[in-house]
């Protein structure tokens, strides 16, 4: 019995390393399926776990927002202005990506975005507030013409009083965010040339968030990476409305790049 005792504990001594060996080589193993798992679980591709929520997440989203309330615009320009943070305005988003195509040969994939909001009643307020707020539509024609002549300046000045149009508006939260409203100077927009009025798109109504309601347009086409290609990561931005620079800047600046 006293000559095996050492050898009992080299068998053990033995066996605790082996199992130590088999250990770090299972976890060794593991973190490689894991990654691989994991990998093929945020790649994006068809049958792939990610996709499913990426397409059409589940998860609620909320858009909120704040407004402010001009509250003695009356008394303009002699008070200064008392804004009144009026809000959050809360809007459930959904959001699903639309006309996915898959481009097999650089990994990548094009789509729209199509988003809607559906005003969530446990905002505070609602969308009936009457708001006043500067008269954004009248402050853009002012603000266009900062470089003009006294004459052209004291011409649109008399046409924005013909026009009625004050330094405020009073609209409800509704017109103000997704509906929009009219008004007289739209319409005389749409009759100038593009150069008078800085080559902005005609439009009817103005509303912060106008015609953005179940919109494929409000963010574009966009074409992304898919995480196949070793060592890229899933929805890396390739080119956006099929370019890959943007015209808003010039240079390395404009450049889209994945890093
Ligand atoms: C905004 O201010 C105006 C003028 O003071 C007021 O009549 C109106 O009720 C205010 N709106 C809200 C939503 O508080
Ligand atoms: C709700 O809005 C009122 C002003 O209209 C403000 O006094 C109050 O703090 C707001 N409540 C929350 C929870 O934001
Ligand atoms: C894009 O998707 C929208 C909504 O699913 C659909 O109405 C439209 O026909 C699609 N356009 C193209 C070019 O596939
Ligand atoms: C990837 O391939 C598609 C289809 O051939 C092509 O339309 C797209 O421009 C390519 N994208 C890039 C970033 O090269
Ligand atoms: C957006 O459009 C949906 C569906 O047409 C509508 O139910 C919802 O009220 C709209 N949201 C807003 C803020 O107008
Ligand atoms: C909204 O508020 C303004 C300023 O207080 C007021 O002149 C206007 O009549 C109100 N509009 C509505 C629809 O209550």
């Amino acid at each position: 019995m006293r000559g095996r005792t050492p050898r009992w504990r080299w068998l053990v001594a033995g066996g605790g390393a082996l199992l130590a060996v088999a250990a770090l080589g299972s976890a060794l193993a593991w973190s490689l399926i894991f990654d691989s798992v994991l990998a093929s679980q945020m790649e994006l591709s068809p049958s792939s776990r990610s996709f499913k929520e990426w397409e059409a997440p589940s998860v609620p989203l909320y858009f909120e927002i704040f407004l402010y309330n001009w509250t003695n615009a009356a008394e303009f320009p002699e008070e200064k202005p008392n804004l009144v943070q009026l809000g959050p305005y809360r809007f459930r988003e959904h959001r699903r990506h639309v006309n996915v195509t898959w481009h097999k040969n650089n990994d990548s994939i094009a789509y729209r975005t199509l988003r809607s909001w559906i005003f969530d009643p446990t905002s505070n307020g609602t969308l009936q507030d009457n708001i006043t707020t500067l008269n954004v539509i009248a402050a853009s024609a002012v603000f266009r013409s900062r470089f003009w002549g006294f004459f052209q300046q004291k011409g649109l000045s008399m046409g924005l009083a013909m026009f009625g149009q004050k330094v405020s508006v009073s609209k409800t939260a509704r017109e103000l965010l997704f509906d929009g409203y009219e008004d007289p100077l739209l319409d005389l927009a749409k009759s100038l040339p593009p150069s008078t009025t800085g080559g902005a798109p005609p439009v009817d109504r103005f509303g912060w968030f106008y015609e953005r309601n179940n919109s494929m347009d409000t963010e574009g086409h966009m074409e992304v990476t898919t995480g196949k290609t070793r060592g890229t990561l899933p929805g890396q931005i390739l080119r956006w409305n099929y370019l890959d620079r943007l015209p808003y800047y010039e240079g390395e600046c404009s450049k889209v790049r994945q890093e």
